[in-house]
């Protein structure tokens, strides 16, 4: 292999996205220099994602590109693609010369001594492993915001879902390791902490202090310098009471619960084996509507789930209008390997499945453009991520989750970027709001 310099990309959730930060951070610690194209690398990465059909062909899409002129570069497979196909990946495509899977991380200085050594192919593909992915550095892509994996893994097993396979069993981590990297983070200067997990909410600390999620939430947010907590995602069975209470009492967790439903229908659940009913979900919600605060809801919908009627659509469109969320993700149910979901009958066509998404995004954006338009005149606090530079306008994001575009009468002369400032609404539209800093320089 050429020079160690090593070109990475990323695709699927925010898991994968940390993952490739410390990725990065163990390459970097073994001498290798990130360069910004494929082109110029010696090795080539991809951090791949499984969850729908779509997601894992961008992946093949990329391999293929280097069928032709990619002969001295290593190619390594990793993330969910890497561990649910495994070696099969070298048949499919043979400039392959890396598998690993994310539960192998910890191995991947070993595996970069192999390749260097030049193996032609190298894997990590053991998912039993019970170390947490730590490395002493980790690259963080944003220098105010910071993530933490809680828990790895998923035990449940939603009829529909590759994740158990891809990311095999559930492992949390101590909660010393978890508050001594979030307070190293806040002497750092980072401000806002995201906490990750599959499902984050089925968290339970292995040492003997115990901690469930909303004690770690709670302990996490109260540290001097954190002044925004957020997490994701959260399973609905798992959501208890105590995490809406930890929320109330503590104003530096963020005013945002992403709550994924799937479907409104309680038949559809059940075949998801999504371990709730409607009923049950809804219980939740209101927990979070009667709350002291104002919290912004967030899900995910699945449509087309095989044996769905027009009656379970319609019981989803219908929930859709009774918690009125602040956004949520759509998807086409895709069959996925080794899900239970592929021995199911009635599996819906592509032109249904379309049909339907249609109408829950229609449906979806008037709830938005309703409630958002409800916020105007109202002030907001921001976290200032950065300034579109063609709008003239600086971005925002509101403890809601909410992006809140602004002006400042600073304009471009000094860089608000990082910090937190009151602000304005005073334009809505489905998917964000504008406003103006009510700060006086
Ligand atoms: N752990 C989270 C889900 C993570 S996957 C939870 O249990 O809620 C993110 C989302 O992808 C899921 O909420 C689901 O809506 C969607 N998804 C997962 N598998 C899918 C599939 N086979 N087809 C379509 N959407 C899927
Ligand atoms: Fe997948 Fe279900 Fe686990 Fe979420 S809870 S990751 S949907 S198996
Ligand atoms: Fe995709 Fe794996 Fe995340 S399948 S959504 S990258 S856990």
């Amino acid at each position: 292999m050429p020079a160690k310099t090593f070109y990475l990309e990323t695709f699927g959730c925010q898991m994968n996205a940390h993952d490739s930060e410390k990725v990065v951070g163990t390459l970097m610690a073994k001498g290798y220099t990130q360069v910004p194209t494929p082109e110029e690398a010696g090795l080539v990465l991809y951090n791949t994602c499984s969850i729908r059909d779509k997601a894992e062909q961008k992946v093949y899409h990329r391999l293929q590109q280097f069928k032709r002129n990619g002969k001295d570069k290593v190619i390594g497979v990793l993330g969910c693609v890497a561990q649910q196909e495994g070696e099969r990946i070298f048949e499919r495509a043979p400039n392959v010369g890396l598998v690993c899977g994310s539960a192998s991380y910890n191995k991947l200085g070993e595996l970069l001594v192999q390749i260097e050594a030049g193996d032609r192919r190298v894997t990590g593909l053991s998912l039993d492993t019970d170390e947490a992915f730590d490395t002493p550095f980790t690259r963080r892509d944003n220098p105010h915001r910071a993530y933490i994996t809680i828990i790895e893994g998923c035990d449940k097993s939603c009829a529909y879902c590759v994740v158990p396979f891809t990311r095999g069993p559930e492992r949390s981590r101590t909660s010393e390791s978890v508050m001594a990297e979030a307070r190293r983070l806040a002497a750092e200067g980072y401000s806002e902490i995201q906490l990750l997990g599959q499902n984050v909410n089925s968290y339970r600390d292995p040492t003997p202090a115990g901690w469930n999620f909303a004690t770690l939430l709670g302990r996490v947010a109260e540290i001097s310098g954190i002044r925004r907590v957020r997490y994701t995602t959260s399973h609905p069975r798992d959501f208890g009471r105590d995490i809406v209470d930890a929320m109330d009492s503590n104003p530096a967790i963020c005013d945002h619960v992403h709550l994924p439903v799937q479907s409104g229908s309680s038949d559809v659940l059940a075949r998801m084996e999504r371990l709730y009913t409607r009923d049950e979900y809804i219980e939740r919600i209101d927990w979070l509507k009667n709350a002291r605060r104002i919290y912004s809801i967030t899900t995910d919908i699945i449509v087309g789930f095989p044996g769905e009627t027009e009656k379970d659509f319609e019981a989803t469109l219908a929930l859709l209008d009774e918690v009125e969320y602040d956004s949520l993700f759509s998807f086409k149910y895709s069959p996925r390997p080794n899900t239970a979901a592929l021995g199911l009958e009635d599996h819906i066509p592509d032109e249904e499945k379309q049909r339907r998404l249609v109408i829950v995004q229609e449906k979806q954006r008037a709830i938005q453009i309703r409630r958002n338009a409800g916020l105007i005149g109202s002030v907001k606090e921001v976290l200032v991520e950065g300034r579109h530079q063609a709008l003239e306008q600086w971005i925002g994001r509101t403890s809601d989750n909410r992006t809140l575009n602004f002006t400042h009468p600073l304009d471009g002369a000094a860089s608000l970027t990082g910090k937190y400032l009151p602000v304005r609404v005073t334009r809505s539209g489905p998917n964000s709001l504008v406003g103006e800093s009510v700060t006086v320089v």
